[in-house]
C-alpha cells in the first residue's frame, strides 16, 4: 500500500528534486524491507538448526534445579576467610570435605592396584571383578552387618554376592539406569517431600518416570499410610501409575533418619500395591556415632525377604 502511495505521488509531482527525493525514499524503504525480511529468514535459520537437537537434549540442559544459575555464579565467588571473605557459601551442595585428605592418602596408595594388566582390558562386562568384590565386602561389613566390622572377607562374600552389584557412575547415574530398567513411560514415583530436588532428573529425564512428590505432616517421622495412599490416588487420577516409593536415608535435605520399623512399614505398603521401593542410602555412613543407621539391606534381610541393587 505504502509502495502504491509514492508510485502515485511519483506520477503526480512535478519538480525533479521532488522525484529524486522520492525516489530516494522507495530505495531507503526496499532497502529496510530487504533487511528484516533477511533478520527473519535468520531466525528460521537458527530455529531449525536448534530443531536438530533431540526434544530430551534440549529439556536435559535446561536447569534441572529453580537456583542452578545462583549456584554457578556463587561457585565463581566462593567464600575464604582471608582471601574472599564476602564470597558465598553453597550451602545447596553435600560435599563431605572432612574426608578429602584421607581420600587423597588412599588414592596415593592405590597405585599398586593398577599393575595387573587386566583392569585395561575388557573382562567380565559387569566391572571389574576384583572392584566388585571389594564393593561386596564393604556392603556386607557395613550395611549388612555393621555390629561385625571384623566380618572376614570370606563370609562377607557368602552374604553378598559380587555378581549382584552394580557399579556405575555416581548414584544420580544409577538411579536413571534403575528407573529405566524397571519402570516403563508414564509409571510414577511416590518421594516424601521435601526431596533432592534432581530426584526429579534421576526419575523423568531417562526413564519418564513421572516424579509426585508425597505431603508429609511431620516429614521427620516419615509418611504415614494414609499421605502414601492419598498420594497413590492423586497419581492415579492423574493418569499415572505408581509403581515406585523412593526412600532417601539419611535424608537430605533434612538431614533425618528413618527407624527400621518407619522403612519396614512403608517397603510393606509398597509391596502390598506391587511397587518396588528404592532406597537411597548415599549418606548411610555420615552420621554421628551415637546414632547408627540400619540400612535397608540389614532391616529387609532380618524382617521380609528382599532382593537389593547396591551400587
Ligand atoms: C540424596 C542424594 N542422592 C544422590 C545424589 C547424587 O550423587 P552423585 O553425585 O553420586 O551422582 C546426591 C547428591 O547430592 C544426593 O544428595
Amino acid at each position: 500500500v505504502k509502495a502504491r502511495k509514492v508510485i502515485n505521488m511519483f506520477r503526480t509531482t512535478s519538480s525533479d528534486e521532488s522525484r529524486t527525493a522520492l525516489v530516494t525514499a522507495l530505495l531507503f524503504a526496499l532497502t529496510t524491507f530487504y533487511f528484516r525480511y533477511q533478520q527473519k529468514q535468520n531466525r528460521k535459520d537458527d530455529k531449525l538448526k536448534l530443531s536438530k537437537v533431540g526434544s530430551r537434549g534440549q529439556y536435559a540442559v535446561k536447569p534441572s534445579t529453580p537456583y542452578l544459575n545462583q549456584f554457578h555464579s556463587c561457585l565463581g565467588n566462593q567464600y575464604h576467610p582471608m582471601e574472599n571473605p564476602h564470597g558465598f557459601i553453597p550451602l545447596c551442595l553435600a560435599e563431605n570435605k572432612l574426608a578429602t585428605d584421607m581420600l587423597a592418602e588412599r588414592f596415593m596408595h592405590s597405585a599398586a592396584a593398577f599393575a595387573d594388566p587386566s583392569v585395561y582390558c575388557y573382562n567380565s562386562f559387569q566391572g571389574m571383578p576384583v572392584a566388585l568384590q571389594a564393593a561386596a565386602y564393604f556392603l556386607a561389613r557395613r550395611f549388612l552387618y555393621p555390629d561385625s566390622p571384623d566380618l572376614s572377607p570370606e563370609t562377607a562374600l557368602q552374604h553378598v554376592l559380587p555378581q549382584n552389584v552394580g557399579l556405575g557412575a555416581g548414584a544420580a547415574a544409577l538411579l536413571s539406569h534403575l528407573f529405566f530398567l524397571l519402570g516403563e513411560q508414564g509409571d510414577a514415583c511416590l518421594i516424601p517431600k521435601p526431596y533432592y530436588a534432581l530426584f526429579d532428573n534421576a526419575t523423568e529425564l531417562v526413564a519418564g518416570v513421572v516424579p509426585v512428590g508425597i505431603d508429609q505432616d511431620n516429614p521427620v517421622a516419615g509418611p504415614t499410610d494414609q499421605e502414601l495412599e492419598r498420594t497413590y490416588r492423586a497419581a492415579v487420577n492423574q493418569g499415572n501409575h505408581p509403581r515406585f516409593i523412593l526412600l532417601n536415608n539419611p535424608n537430605n535435605p533434612l538431614g533425618t533418619i528413618y527407624s527400621p520399623k518407619v522403612v519396614l512399614r512403608i517397603v510393606q505398603w509398597a509391596r502390598s500395591k506391587g511397587m518396588h521401593t528404592i532406597m537411597d542410602e548415599i549418606y548411610a555412613l555420615g552420621v554421628h556415632k551415637v546414632s547408627p543407621i540400619y540400612s535397608i539391606m540389614h532391616t529387609c534381610t532380618a524382617a521380609v525377604k528382599c532382593t537389593y541393587v547396591a551400587s
